[in-house]
């Protein structure tokens, strides 16, 4: 990679961030009998210094600009700063940059908690050596001075990479490339007229900016586990949206099931008609599947930087085949060696529900399948599987969340143990 510390803005690079801003700068503006104006024309109040976007695009003098920042930050504290969205394929980008040792980190005008308070809500923070922005009282706020300190902190041969003029000059000044964004708020005319060394039109061209041929990072892959009735569908989607407004782009998968021939292995071992199913010919069944979406969906996912939420995966035949059907827990995963082969779940939640209040959801469920008109003991000696299978996984890969509490709450504490997760695997 010809540069090792990437200086990064924040708003307009990082995230897509109007919403909390337009709305907070308007709010200021009413409050100070400024009125009359639109979100739209507010779109200017992002990257620049807040005093300077008062002064020029409100019309306001000094000392009202200065108190117009008091209004923004009331409201930008309160609710502002959280209408936020990542732009997609940010964290696959600040993955793969750390991947290849170098130094990311904010460089925005934005004050320094917020930008803090951001990167973490939104998952960034892993990626970042550092996040350097001015004080709240609108100390050390232009951007050359910022980058300069930024240098300081970091070293090396930096890039500073921003979607305005600001970021540009900023960078310039401090004598170092730039690349801008114009899939920000700034236009290419700007960012070129402000002399970028190079503009990046999407996520894509940025990366190729920066990483060249250097070797992009994988993908994430999550799974979701647990007994029938645990609430398994609710929360994969719940997960899948959290990802997606990470900045992931996000593919998800089911097992057994996926491609058109996993699809029909799915109709063919989950036919309630099929009583004279052996329990191997099942096991093999479920194996023949997962060899299939592996290969044809989940790898291929992971290999292009997106993050997979399957909803089951190979733990699912440990502990209904190996412990359910009892043809071994061990066993099983010998068998499904050759389907995963190495392709594992990064992080799996496990929805965690006793099999008497499992089975008592059930009974409002619909047809049942052939699975499902087991008796009880099976799904007891499932759960015990699971149990004895995540048991010895807890606190790395298995994020165990107690799935009998209300929906809310169970997505709550899967989101938060996911986040906690996703922050170590960099
Ligand atoms: P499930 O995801 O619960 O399907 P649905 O959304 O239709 O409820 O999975 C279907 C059944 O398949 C479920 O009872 C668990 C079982 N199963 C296994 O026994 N072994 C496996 O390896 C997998 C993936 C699923």
């Amino acid at each position: 990679m010809r540069y090792t510390t990437i200086l990064l803005d924040l708003d307009g690079t990082l995230t897509r961030s109007e919403a909390g801003i337009t709305k907070s700068a308007l709010y200021a503006a009413e409050k100070l009998g400024f009125t009359g104006f639109t979100q739209e024309q507010f779109k200017a109040f992002i990257g620049p210094p807040l005093y300077v976007s008062f002064r020029e695009v409100v019309g306001m003098d000094d000392a009202q600009a200065r108190q117009a920042q008091v209004y923004y930050r009331e409201r930008f504290s309160a609710i502002g700063w959280a209408e936020n969205e990542v732009y997609t394929g940010i964290p696959h980008l600040l993955r793969s940059l750390k991947k290849n040792g170098a130094k990311v980190a904010i460089a925005t005008a934005k004050p320094q908690v917020f930008a803090e308070r951001i990167a973490k809500k939104f998952g960034l923070a892993p990626y970042l050596d550092a996040v350097i922005g001015p004080g709240l009282d609108g100390t050390h706020a232009g951007k050359e001075e910022i980058i300069a300190r930024a240098m300081q902190m970091l070293g090396g041969v930096p890039v500073m990479v921003g979607d305005r003029r600001y970021d540009v000059e900023g960078g310039r000044a401090n004598g170092m490339d730039t690349i801008g964004v114009a899939y920000g708020y700034g236009t290419e005319e700007e960012l070129r007229g402000a002399g970028a060394t190079h503009v990046a039109r999407n996520v894509g061209e940025l990366a190729d900016i920066l990483l060249g041929g250097a070797p992009r990072a994988e993908g994430i892959f999550l799974s979701v586990e647990g007994i029938d009735g645990c609430g398994k569908t609710t929360q994969k989607d719940a997960l899948a949206e959290h990802m997606r407004e990470l900045g992931w782009e996000v593919v998800t998968a089911r097992e057994p099931g996926g491609d058109p021939i996993a699809e029909k292995i799915r109709s063919l071992v989950l036919d309630p008609e099929n009583t004279a199913m052996c329990d191997e010919t099942e096991a093999y069944l479920y194996a023949a599947a997962r060899a299939q979406n592996v290969r044809t969906l989940i790898r291929p996912a992971l290999c292009a930087g997106k993050a997979v939420v399957c909803d089951r995966f190979v733990d699912s035949s440990i502990a209904y085949q190996g412990g359910g059907r009892m043809l071994g827990t061990g066993e099983v995963a010998a068998l499904n060696a050759l389907a995963v082969d190495g392709t594992l779940p990064d992080i799996t939640v496990y929805l965690r529900m006793e099999p008497d209040k499992a089975l008592s959801r059930r009974l409002h469920a619909s047809a049942p399948d052939r699975l499902e008109t087991q008796a009880k003991n099976f799904y007891t000696r499932t759960f015990k599987a699971y149990e004895a299978l995540f048991a010895e996984e807890a606190n790395r890969r298995v994020a165990t969340v107690d799935a009998s509490m209300p929906i809310e709450d169970v997505t709550r504490a899967m989101l938060e143990a996911v986040d906690e997760r996703l922050g170590t695997l960099i």
